[in-house]
């Protein structure tokens, strides 16, 4: 059996935790591809061609926690907009999706460009204030300095510049179904998501 969950949506909607729900809930393979243009950044901030970092990434090493700084999310921003960057990381995406058995991929391109096939899509949104704020609590917990209107003003520059580009933009597909978290906890948006995906499965 091969049945790929696809999801999208903008930073800090819940899409990520979804994502990690729905795998654990249905024994499917997980995985975030920010996590990949994270890595590429990062290698970019250290001085690396982008292109050539995207090209001789090792997909299996992504747990590195400076991933998660923002300076790295505005840089991955940045870099997911070369098309070549795109390109080089794409059939690790595609690969992943179409092994045997379920898989979950988090994303902004998944149902448009990466698994347009996906037998089931999700577009997770929220608005920029409810995503900032969960934002700048995670950062706060995490200890990183953060102030709320600064994360406001990333989270809205990183909107932008995801849904601007011209390459593989965030934008729902065609046959994805919308949940918006503003107002839901992370239980309700866990299961309006599965029952969603256990629609399409069958069981
Ligand atoms: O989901 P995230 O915040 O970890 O993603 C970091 C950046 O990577 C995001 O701002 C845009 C880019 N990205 C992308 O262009 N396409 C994806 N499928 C995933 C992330």
């Amino acid at each position: 059996m091969i049945f790929t969950v696809a999801i999208d949506g903008p930073a800090a909607s819940g899409k990520g935790t979804i994502a990690k729900a729905l795998a654990r809930e249905l024994g499917f393979r997980h995985l975030d591809t920010g996590s990949l243009y994270r890595a590429v950044a990062l290698r970019s901030l250290e001085g690396e061609d982008p292109v050539a970092a995207a090209r001789s990434l090792d997909p299996e090493r992504l747990g590195d926690p400076r991933l998660r700084e923002p300076r790295v999310a505005q840089e991955a921003s940045r870099i997911a907009a070369i098309p070549e960057v795109r390109a080089a990381l794409l059939d690790f995406q595609k690969g992943f999706a179409r092994r045997d058995g379920g898989a979950v991929l988090d994303g902004r391109d998944i149902g448009t460009v990466v698994c347009p096939e996906a037998e089931a899509k999700l577009f997770v949104t929220a608005t920029a204030e409810a995503r900032a704020g969960r934002r700048h609590a995670e950062q706060v917990a995490a200890g990183l300095d953060s102030t709320l209107e600064g994360t406001l003003a990333e989270v809205r520059a990183r909107d932008a510049r995801d849904a601007g580009r011209d390459v593989a933009p965030l934008r729902p597909a065609e046959d994805a179904v919308l949940i918006d978290t503003s107002g839901l906890s992370i239980e309700q948006a866990v299961s309006a998501a599965l029952a969603v995906v256990r629609s399409r499965i069958g069981r």
